[in-house]
């Protein structure tokens, strides 16, 4: 079992105003996507802006122990090249991803239709996060798996030798659960049929498409219809990572809630599955603006300009947009924090087999820093203290989550005490520059516990 070393307190103090431009990393679901696909493809697919942070590192890690070459060039320009669709190798060892559900979730889906067998673990975190969502509908195909009591890593799966196209709904909110059915679909003869009742992030249809399978989405009654012929010979691309909105999302937020901010994030994807986020703040009233939107790769980007918002109001948020804004809650609960009224997110049970509990792990911190924080099992609400009303002057634990961690730090920039985290070493699996990125913006962060 991997693990992430020595822990590393953080602490966050009262910021000065953040001013410039903040160049956040590539996107991290399109990343492990690049590498996935250049591996099945045949030939050479380039890559630029990958996120060089430890999740995507794994999932190189990984594509090679499978057959695939995967070449470094440096400056986050990468090579991969692919042994083609079922052409797949059995690595010699077991398969660490490390902290990422994302890379487990998918590589499990990309061999699971190859006759080879491939045990899989990851660190403390993701060994205790559900993986039948993904096992089931693998086994519909004609994969068999085994791991520990509840589905839980490290697991071993034996892939099926003569895979059966399948049709399946997803019966949770999940691009992770579509996208290891989608990839299972690449080598079994015929079609293979996801269903979503919920839109979920769509980087697997449209880089499956990209690098040639012939894949159609619908609009129905029953859902969303994604039908992916299989066995297609997939043909190696040039692909241009957009920078991660996920990971803009803190300095933007940062930027909303320390005083005298003005933050310009540029490059940020902004596919309409990603952007909950912004469209939500905007509904809370932040200052915050879509600069000249354009379309990079195949995907709709802006710069997004963030200023100091004293006003914002904490409103519902709407549940429907949930999967579009997923891994952004914890962020959002630190926002609403600073802003005046209750904040409502409902319909987010999912929130609680992240990386953490990340309604239990965010809640804890809140409130230990003085915020009120009421809770279900697929609901919480944070009420807000108002612009300069949050205390602040607790350590809060990070359970091996960057999301958290990352969120805590920025709610130390706005608070009128330091803001301490347990352990910050989990920022490096998706955002390696965050401490000298956002102290080049004025933020105060050491790595010590206050
Ligand atoms: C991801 C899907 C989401 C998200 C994760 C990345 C992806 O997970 O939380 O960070 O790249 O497909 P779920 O599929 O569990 O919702």
């Amino acid at each position: 079992m991997s693990g992430h070393g020595t822990p590393i307190p953080m602490t966050s103090r009262r910021a000065a105003p953040l001013k410039g431009e903040a160049h956040v990393p590539g996107d991290k679901s399109i990343s492990h996507r690049s590498l996935i696909l250049g591996a099945m493809a045949v030939g050479e697919t380039r890559i630029s802006g990958l996120l060089e942070g430890e999740d995507v590192l794994d999932t190189a890690k990984a594509m090679r122990a499978f057959g695939a070459e995967v070449i470094n060039h440096g400056g986050g320009e990468w090579s991969v090249f692919g042994v083609g669709v079922g052409g797949f190798a059995e690595p010699e060892n077991v398969i660490d991803c490390g902290n990422s559900g994302t890379g487990v979730r998918l590589i499990m889906g990309a061999m699971a239709t190859s006759p080879i067998t491939v045990t899989f673990t990851g660190d403390a975190s993701l060994n205790k996060r559900p993986m039948a969502r993904v096992t089931d509908p693998l086994a519909l195909f004609g994969a068999q798996s085994v791991g520990r009591d509840g589905g839980r890593l490290p697991m071993t799966i034996v892939g099926a030798a003569d895979p059966v196209p399948v049709r399946y709904t997803v019966p949770l909110p999940s691009a992770q659960v579509k996208s290891a059915v989608l990839l299972a679909g690449l080598n079994a003869p015929g079609k293979t049929v996801v269903i979503e009742r919920e839109a979920t992030r769509d980087h697997s249809e449209r880089m499956l498409a990209g690098f040639g399978a012939e894949i159609t989405t619908e609009d129905t009654e029953e859902g969303r219809v994604i039908t992916l012929t299989g066995q297609p010979e997939l043909k190696p691309q040039v692909i241009a990572v957009p920078r991660d909105p996920s990971s803009a999302a803190f300095p933007v937020c940062a930027a909303l809630i320390t005083p005298g901010s003005d933050v310009l994030v540029p490059g940020i994807g902004l596919n309409p599955t990603r952007a909950g986020l912004f469209y939500t703040l905007q509904d809370m009233g932040a200052d915050l603006t879509f600069e000249n939107p354009r379309t990079e790769g195949g995907e709709p980007v802006a710069d997004l300009r963030a200023k100091y918002s004293p006003d914002m109001k904490g409103i519902e948020v709407p549940p429907a947009r949930a999967a579009s804004m997923i891994d952004e809650y914890p962020v959002l609960s630190v926002v609403a924090a600073f802003a005046s009224g209750t904040t409502m997110m409902a319909g987010v049970k999912e929130l609680r087999v992240k990386e953490s509990d990340r309604i239990d792990a965010m809640a804890r911190g809140l409130r230990a820093n003085g915020v009120t924080v009421e809770e279900g099992e697929d609901w919480w609400s944070v009420e807000g203290c108002g612009p300069e009303g949050v205390k602040g002057g607790a350590t809060c634990e990070s359970f091996l989550d960057h999301r958290i961690a990352m969120s805590f730090m920025v709610m130390g920039m706005g608070a009128q005490n330091p803001v301490s985290v347990d352990d910050g070493s989990p920022i490096a699996t998706s955002f390696p520059i965050f401490e000298p990125l956002m102290a080049a913006l004025g933020a105060n962060l050491s790595r010590d516990n206050h």
